[in-house]
C-alpha cells in the first residue's frame, strides 16, 4: 500500500481495561490471525504475562483493512501496561502516530492512562477515545465520556462505545483509525533513520529487533550501524510482523518490522537507539534515548551453595533478553555467595526472581530490595550505595542523600483520608490536591523513593478497595537524616538484613523488625537472641525461647496422621531457609522489613 494508506497505532490502556483483549478482536476482525489459531490474547505472549494479566513486553503487529474498497496497512505497536517500564512505553509511543485510549465504561480513568495520554500528546499523537465494556450492567460510557474531556481535555462527542469481549464496535474502532490518525510522513527519500521499540533475544538466530523506519529505507543485506553505542552489522533478515514474522526484501520510511543481524544481547540494541546506515548515516539520532536506570536493589543468594555457577549462568541468559537487569558478584559471612541485582522496579524484580525460580529451578533467598543512597564522604568523595550493608561507617560519611519520587494518585474522595495518613506516614511531602471531577481527586506528594519499594502499593489498593491508582516518577536526590539498623541473630550479624531507615524511625522500626523476626524465626534447640543495633547500640532486643522436647515427642504412640503432618509441616518450613551460623532463617525473615505494622 502506499505511505498514505498506512496508519501506526498503539493502544493506551489501564491494566485490566481490555487492551489485549481488543487487540485479539482487531486481529481477528481483520483477519490477521484466524480465530482457530488464536491463543487467547495473543498478544501477551510471555506465560508469565499470561497468569498475571499484565502485559510486560512490547510486541507488533500488521493488519490489512479494506475501507471504502481502498486498502489499508494499520501496525499496532502494543505497550507494556506498568509504571517500571514507562520508558518502553515513550518509544512505542514514538514510534506511532495516533492511539487509541481504552477506558473501562465502568470505570473510568485512571492514573497511568493519564501518565501515557501526556507521554503521546508529548509525542503529537492523534488521540481516539474508546469507551469499553459497555456490555457491563455498571458501564456508564456518558459519564466516563465526560470524565475524558474534563481530565484530558479530549473531544469525546465521536468516542467509540465498544464491549471488545462481545465484539461490538471494533469495526468503528477500525474506521477511525483510518479516517482520524494521520499517516506517516514520506522521508523514504532521507537517510536511514529507524527507531527501535523491542528487541528480544532468540538462542537461535540472536537478537530480534524490532523497529519503525521513521526516515529512509533499509533493505535486507544492507550494513546497519547503532548511533547509541556505535556498534555495526550486516541486516541479515529484515521483515513484517502479521503478527508473525515474514520476511520482506525493503521496508520504507512509515513502516514497521523486525531485523535480525547476529546482535548477541538486547544491551546491544537497546529500545529507542536509532539504526541508520553505515556508509551513508544520518545526522542527528532520534530523539528520546536513554540508559536504563535500575532503581531497586537487591541480593540473590542460592540456598545450596552448589547453585552459584547455575544462578550465574542463569542471569547471564536473562540478561540477554533483558537490558535493564543489572547483577554483579556479592559475598557475605553469613550468606555465602550470591549476587546483587539491580532493577527498573519491583515488578520488574519479582518478574525476574519468578523466571529464576521456575525457568531455571533455582532455590534462592532473596533480600530485601534496598535504593540507591549517595554518600558524601568526610574525604570529599561521592559514592553510590545500593546495599545497605557496605553504607561508609558514621565516622567516614559526611551525610547521606536518597532518591525521591513525585507520586501521583487518583482516587474516589471516600479514601482521600486514609490515602493522605499512608503518604504522611512514608515520609511524604504534601504537594497538591486537585478535584478532577466532581467524586475523584489527584493527590501529589513527594517522597522518598525507600518509603514506596515494598508494601506501598498494596496499601494504596487495600485502603481504596482498589479503586486508586498511582503512577510516580524519579525526581531527585535529597540529604535525609539516615542511620543503618544492623540485625544480629545469635550474636552473628546478618548483613542481609540490614536496613537503612530515617533517624526518627530507626526505634520503631528496630522494635517492630526484631518482633517480626521473632515470628518469622522457627524456634531451636537453645534460645536465640535477635537485636537491633544502631553502630554497637542495641536499640531493640527480642528473644526465641529454645524448644524443650522433639516435635515427634507429643506423639509418641499416638496416632500416626497427626505424626504425618506434623513432619509434613517441618519439611516444608524447611524448603526456603538459609542457616545463619547455628539458626536456620526463612525467606520471609528477609523481606519483614518490607511488611512491619
Ligand atoms: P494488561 O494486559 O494488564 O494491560 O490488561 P488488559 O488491559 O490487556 O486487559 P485484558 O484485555 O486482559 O482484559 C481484562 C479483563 O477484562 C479480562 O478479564 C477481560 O475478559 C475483561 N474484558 C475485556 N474487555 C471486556 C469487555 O468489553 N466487556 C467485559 N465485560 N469484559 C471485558
Amino acid at each position: 500500500v502506499p505511505i498514505s494508506n498506512i496508519r501506526n497505532f498503539c493502544i493506551i490502556a489501564h491494566i485490566d481495561h481490555g487492551k489485549s483483549t481488543l487487540a485479539d478482536k482487531l486481529l481477528e476482525l481483520t483477519g490477521t490471525v484466524q480465530k482457530r489459531e488464536m491463543k487467547e490474547q495473543f498478544l501477551d505472549n510471555m506465560d508469565l504475562e499470561r497468569e498475571r494479566g499484565i502485559t510486560i513486553k512490547l510486541q507488533a503487529a500488521r493488519m490489512r483493512y479494506v475501507m471504502n474498497n481502498e486498502p489499508y496497512c494499520l501496525n499496532l505497536i502494543d505497550t507494556p501496561g506498568h509504571v517500571d517500564f514507562s520508558y518502553e512505553v515513550s518509544r512505542s509511543l514514538a514510534a506511532c502516530e495516533g492511539a487509541l485510549l481504552v477506558v473501562d465504561a465502568s470505570q473510568g480513568v485512571e492514573a497511568q492512562t493519564l501518565a501515557n495520554v501526556y507521554l503521546a500528546l508529548e509525542n503529537n499523537l492523534e488521540i481516539i477515545p474508546v469507551l469499553n465494556k459497555i456490555d457491563l450492567p455498571g458501564a456508564e460510557p456518558d459519564r466516563v465520556a465526560q470524565e475524558i474531556e474534563e481530565i484530558i481535555g479530549l473531544d469525546c462527542r465521536d468516542a467509540v462505545r465498544c464491549s471488545a469481549k462481545e465484539g461490538i464496535g471494533i469495526t468503528e474502532i477500525l474506521d477511525a483509525l483510518v479516517t482520524k490518525i494521520p499517516p506517516p510522513k514520506d522521508t523514504a527519500k532521507d537517510p536511514l533513520r529507524a527507531l527501535i521499540f523491542d528487541s528480544y533475544y532468540d538462542p537461535y538466530r540472536g537478537v530480534i529487533v524490532y523497529f519503525r523506519v521513521i526516515d529512509g529505507s533499509i533493505k535486507k543485506g544492507d550494513k546497519i550501524c547503532f548511533m547509541a553505542n556505535g556498534k555495526e552489522y550486516v541486516a541479515d533478515e529484515i521483515g513484517v510482523l502479521s503478527p508473525n514474522q515474514m520476511q520482506v526484501d525493503e521496508l520504507y520510511a512509515g513502516e514497521v518490522g523486525y531485523l535480525s543481524a547476529s546482535i548477541r544481547s538486547v544491551a546491544d540494541a537497546r529500545v529507542g537507539d536509532t539504526i541508520t546506515h553505515y556508509s551513508k548515516k544520518a545526522d542527528h539520532a532520534l530523539p528520546g534515548y536513554s540508559q536504563a536506570t535500575p532503581m531497586v536493589f537487591c541480593g540473590l543468594f542460592p540456598i545450596d551453595a552448589d547453585q552459584f555457577e547455575e544462578l550465574r549462568e542463569a542471569l547471564e541468559k536473562l540478561q540477554l533478553n533483558d537490558a535493564a537487569l543489572k547483577f554483579e558478584p556479592e559475598s557475605s559471612s553469613a550468606m555465602g555467595f550470591g549476587f546483587r541485582c539491580g532493577f527498573l522496579g519491583l515488578l520488574h524484580m519479582e518478574i525476574v526472581q519468578e523466571r529464576l525460580e521456575r525457568e531455571y529451578n533455582l532455590n534462592l533467598i532473596i533480600t530485601a530490595p534496598s535504593v540507591v543512597y549517595r554518600v558524601n564522604c568526610a574525604d570529599g568523595e561521592t559514592v553510590e550505595c545500593s546495599n545497605p550493608s557496605l553504607l561508609p561507617e558514621p565516622g567516614k560519611r559526611r551525610s547521606i542523600e536518597e532518591p525521591y519520587v513525585k507520586i501521583e494518585m487518583l482516587t474516589p474522595k471516600d479514601y482521600i483520608g486514609s490515602i493522605m495518613e499512608l503518604a504522611q506516614d512514608r515520609r511524604g511531602e504534601f504537594k497538591e490536591m486537585n478535584f478532577i471531577t466532581e467524586s475523584r481527586a489527584k493527590l501529589i506528594y513527594e517522597l522518598p523513593l525507600a518509603e514506596m519499594v515494598g508494601d506501598f502499593f498494596d496499601q494504596l489498593k487495600s485502603r481504596s478497595k482498589g479503586y486508586a491508582s498511582m503512577e510516580y516518577s524519579l525526581i531527585g536526590y535529597r540529604e535525609s537524616q539516615l542511620v543503618k539498623l544492623d540485625i544480629q541473630i545469635n550474636g552473628d550479624p546478618v548483613e542481609a538484613l540490614s536496613t537503612i531507615v530515617h533517624r526518627d524511625k530507626a526505634y520503631a522500626v528496630g522494635r517492630a523488625l526484631t518482633h517480626k523476626l521473632k515470628e518469622l524465626i522457627p524456634r531451636q534447640m537453645f534460645r536465640v537472641p535477635i537485636q537491633a543495633c544502631i553502630g554497637t547500640k542495641v536499640i531493640a532486643s527480642e528473644a526465641l525461647s529454645a524448644i524443650r522436647k522433639d516435635v515427634l515427642s507429643k506423639c509418641y504412640g499416638g496416632d500416626i496422621t497427626r505424626k504425618k503432618k506434623l513432619l509434613k509441616k517441618q519439611a516444608e518450613g524447611k524448603k526456603r531457609m538459609k542457616a545463619i551460623g547455628r539458626v536456620d532463617v526463612p525467606q520471609e525473615a528477609f523481606m519483614a522489613v518490607l511488611k512491619l505494622e
